[in-house]
């Protein structure tokens, strides 16, 4: 369509509103009741114009083709100015101080402070920890209630009051920290008025006067672009990037406001060692020099395979990068791995047999496509928020939702089927929902006849998967299955998305395995018919981590360790012999250091103590081990049994990049140097290999990922030049000249004979089932206010908003063991004892139990067991059959 605004003639998309022809003409225009990302309500009336002699607010107003649009005329500039005016009457004095939105307009207007002369004393709300309210600045302009229930969907906010009293309040009534509140922030971004603010920036602020650095969050796996705004070397608040890929203007409680750990007096700020007196301050040089001594002695008398690394999936790329070439170059093992292995190693080798490389197979704007969303064992609305928040919006705007999970949590209350399978028996669940798919012929014969293979064997195993016998197995009734077959299997274009429900299993890859089923089923991947298989990453770069190759039988790429080919390609670039053997998984490092055969653990930024299974056998691990080093921000319970301890830099403190749950590449920059003597990873890398006589080359990140491209040609198009140019890049991404694939496998799957493999896997029982003994199964995993061991988010505010573990349990088995909301509970399985406040919900299904590990000192990890998945060691965090004890009641 085209259209004149002031005499300038404009094209439009079919659909725009006025306001859209007069931005695109340049025009500036006051829009207080209005941001892009929501319904506009045209309620301010500051966006007068005239369309065709009509005056008409031209946010709610349709453009239409021919149209006259006038906005620099005299007597509309008047009603514009007399609208704001009338606002601004209202408001006190202040509310014109610093560079917000409704200080901007003002003066744009010619509207000074005198104006601002009014204020009714109605209060503040100072009760949060991270959203504050004055009520005297509120417009009732509804921004914050439609940001709250249009991006982030959790309805926490309503206007009260009539008239000129109206204000934004909870809709629970009583104060903000009590209200339903999730912190992401949103509210607080939309203001115009800075009714809400953030602690950190109060009204007043002029943010233009602030450093901004652009990053990527570094908490889960998400990748959320943020604006860092710092002010005298500190954070005064994080602001998401409205042009972020993944989070489009949109954060969550972690990412947005947990940085107050960056100044905690717990960060460590000069290198331990272990002495007389346990760990004392030691200086850069005789930290390094033990490190080289020990490492020396270890090769010496026991070969290369006597040292082993976990490298961090909180590290950047290419600290990732520099950690298994030290490994491989320097000292000359394989033995690195990182902490994929305890949450997603079974995505990476079910996805790869299934359909050829470890990551998900669609970006996630193609699976906001989706008329039918699979949710599978994970909570996205708590451990990925922003992630959650899009995929409820979709399910408002009408998507059909499949959740599975034994959890009533997040989504769940929003699905159209909820299937809640007893823990450990997912493998049965999807091949009940197979066999559903092909018993009411709801797969797509061409796609299988052309580019899958495996049918007639996953046919004959699915004959055993009826829905009355898979009922008998998962406690999922046959109905509820038929119709979560159907809903999948119907709809035009199918999405799944899943989490560590699915993986932390004894049989974790046969998980991935059947649930890709579902997909190829459908012909629902590689294909414009549906978004695949996409698995939800835990920690901010586990899969960089694993794209780097810090693991023990795979190269940066994926390439094998045991193909000469592939060692051949790195040995060129690294010019030294790459071993060829198999490195050691995390589980068996620490069986290897019990053994003896392993001599120094260098940990990087992992507090295995606190988030690997059967702590208690890790804690052992470490004590015996003659040599532990740990690189962190603060003294976790894995620095405390170290020998020797690293200050690290955070995620705000580095330059790199990291790459997300569905295969960009960000870039990661510092906002703020390391605090005393803290060093970045890849800073503390060198000067390791320093100190052993080794040098790394690559001295600068830029340069490691450039050399990690001619090691693995699918990053060889990625470079942090072109991140700077062009944002976010996706692998693979072999040509600095062309994008990165987004959606994969249109042309062929990445597997060996281009064909999408169907996997016949029969249902195993879990490693531990409830008995006489231990009746319970116990399942952990995430809460909304923390993240992984909880060492930055317990140094936040955050622990304002969730300032303990908790145990969940159905009000049932409360009554049973004569368990109160509140009382201690000591929960005993065979392999530890952790005691935790109850906390009575139907969330949980009866014989099952809930908690977290983000409070080391509740040591949930205690009780979990060293069973782990049979392909790739992953444990079984989800099934852990436990007893309960009483220990006291609440008053
Ligand atoms: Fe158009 Fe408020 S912005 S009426």
């Amino acid at each position: 369509m085209r259209l004149t605004v002031d005499g300038a003639l404009v094209d439009l998309a079919e659909e725009a509103t006025v306001l859209s022809a007069v931005r695109v003409a340049g025009v500036e225009l006051p829009t207080l009741c209005h941001d892009d990302r929501l319904t506009p309500v045209g309620s301010c009336r500051t966006c007068l114009v005239r369309l065709d002699g009509r005056v008409v607010a031209a946010c709610v107003t349709p453009a239409v083709d021919g149209a006259e649009v006038r906005v620099e005329e005299e007597e509309l500039s008047r009603l514009r100015h007399d609208a704001v005016e009338m606002i601004v009457s209202a408001l006190p004095p202040y509310a014109l101080e610093g560079d917000g939105e409704l200080s901007r307009v003002c003066r744009s207007l010619g509207i000074g402070p005198q104006t601002a002369q009014g204020g009714a004393g109605r209060g503040r709300d100072h009760t949060h920890p991270f959203v504050h309210l004055d009520r005297d600045l509120c417009i009732a302009c509804g921004r914050c209630v439609r940001m709250c229930a249009e991006v982030q969907g959790t309805f926490a906010l309503t206007l009260v009051g009539r008239g000129s009293e109206t204000v934004v309040a909870p809709g629970t009534g009583g104060p903000w920290v009590d209200s339903d509140c999730v912190a992401c922030g949103g509210c607080v971004d939309t203001c115009p008025t800075g009714a809400l603010t953030e602690p950190g920036l109060p009204i007043g602020t002029y943010l233009a006067a602030l450093t901004r650095t652009r990053t990527t969050c570094g908490y889960c796996g998400v990748g959320c672009a943020l604006g860092v705004l710092t002010r005298d070397g500190e954070v005064a608040g994080v602001r998401p990037a409205k042009d972020g890929p993944v989070n489009r203007g949109h954060a969550c409680v972690k990412g947005r406001f947990a940085h107050g750990f960056l100044h905690s007096p717990e960060r460590l700020t000069q290198p331990l060692m272990r002495g007389r007196s346990g760990l004392e301050p030691v200086s850069w040089d005789e930290a390094l020099d033990h490190i080289a001594r020990g490492l020396r002695a270890a090769v010496a008398e026991a070969g290369p395979d006597a040292v082993a690394a976990i490298s961090s999936a909180r590290a950047t790329n290419e600290e990732n990068y520099l950690i298994q070439k030290f490994m491989r170059v320097v000292i000359g093992t394989n033995n690195v791995d990182n902490c994929s292995r305890l949450c997603h190693s079974p995505s990476a080798a079910g996805l790869t047999a299934a359909v050829g490389l470890s990551g998900g197979t669609d970006v996630f704007e193609d699976v906001e496509q989706a008329d039918c969303l699979l949710v599978v064992g994970a909570n996205p609305i708590d451990a990925h928020p922003v992630v959650g928040a899009r995929l409820l919006q979709q399910v408002l705007h009408g998507a059909r939702l499949v959740v599975a999970d034994p959890r009533a949590v997040g989504l769940a209350c929003h699905a159209d089927v909820h299937l809640r399978p007893r823990p450990g028996t997912n493998v049965a669940l999807f091949n009940g929902l197979a066999h559903v798919l092909l018993a009411d012929g709801l797969i797509d014969e061409e796609f299988l006849r052309l580019r899958a293979s495996g049918l007639p064997k996953l046919t004959a195993v699915l004959g055993d998967y009826a829905p009355d016998r898979v009922a008998g197995i998962t406690g999922v009734p046959a109905a509820d299955l038929v119709a979560a077959a159907r809903l999948y299997g119907q709809a035009e274009r199918p999405a799944i998305v899943y989490g560590l429900g699915v993986t932390e299993h004894l049989h974790g890859t046969d998980g991935v395995r059947t649930l890709a089923n579902l997909a190829i089923l459908r012909g629902a991947v590689g294909t414009d018919h549906g978004f695949g298989v996409n698995p939800l990453r835990g920690q901010n770069n586990v899969q960089g981590a694993s794209d780097m190759g810090a693991l023990p039988d795979l190269l940066p790429g994926y390439g094998k360790v045991g193909d000469p080919a592939v060692r051949g390609r790195a040995e060129q670039v690294w010019g030294t012999r790459v071993p060829d053997h198999d490195g050691l998984r995390i589980p068996q490092m620490f069986a290897a250091v019990r053994s003896g055969a392993l001599r120094v653990l260098w940990v990087v930024g992992e507090d295995v103590c606190a988030t690997d299974p059967d702590a208690n056998r890790v804690v052992e691990a470490l004590e015996t081990c003659p040599l532990v080093i740990s690189q962190e921000l603060f003294l976790s319970e894995t620095a405390r049994h170290a020998d020797v301890v690293l200050p690290a830099a955070s995620w705000l403190e580095k330059d790199g990049t990291f790459v997300n749950f569905d295969r960009r590449f960000q870039r990661v920059r510092p906002a703020l140097a390391p605090p005393g003597q803290a060093r970045t990873d890849f800073a503390i890398v060198h000067a390791i290999a320093a100190a052993y006589g080794a040098d790394l080359g690559c001295p600068t990140p830029a340069e490691a990922l450039a050399e990690c491209g001619r090691v693995a040609p699918v990053f060889a198009g990625i470079s942090h030049q072109r991140l700077d140019r062009e944002g976010a890049i996706p692998w693979p991404c072999p040509d600095p000249g062309r994008p990165g694939e987004a959606k994969l496998y249109l042309d062929r799957f990445a597997t060996p004979d281009g064909l999408a493999h169907l996997a016949a896997r029969p249902y195993l029982p879990p490693g531990e089932s409830p008995d006489d003994d231990y009746p319970l199964i116990l399942i952990t995993g995430r809460r909304w206010a923390h993240y992984n061991s909880g060492n930055m988010t317990r140094r936040s505010g955050n622990i304002e908003l969730d300032p303990s573990d908790r145990l969940d349990i159905h009000p049932a088995d409360a009554a049973r063991h004569a368990v109160r909301d509140g009382g201690a509970v000591l929960v005993e399985s065979r392999h530890g004892q952790a005691m935790l406040p109850a906390r009575v919900t139907d969330e949980i299904p009866p014989g099952q139990l809930f908690c977290s590990f983000h409070f080391p000192a509740s040591l949930a990890n205690a009780l979990t067991s060293d069973h782990a998945d049979t392909v790739t060691s992953c444990p079984e965090y989800k099934v852990t059959a436990v007893r309960l004890r009483v220990i006291q009641e609440s008053s």
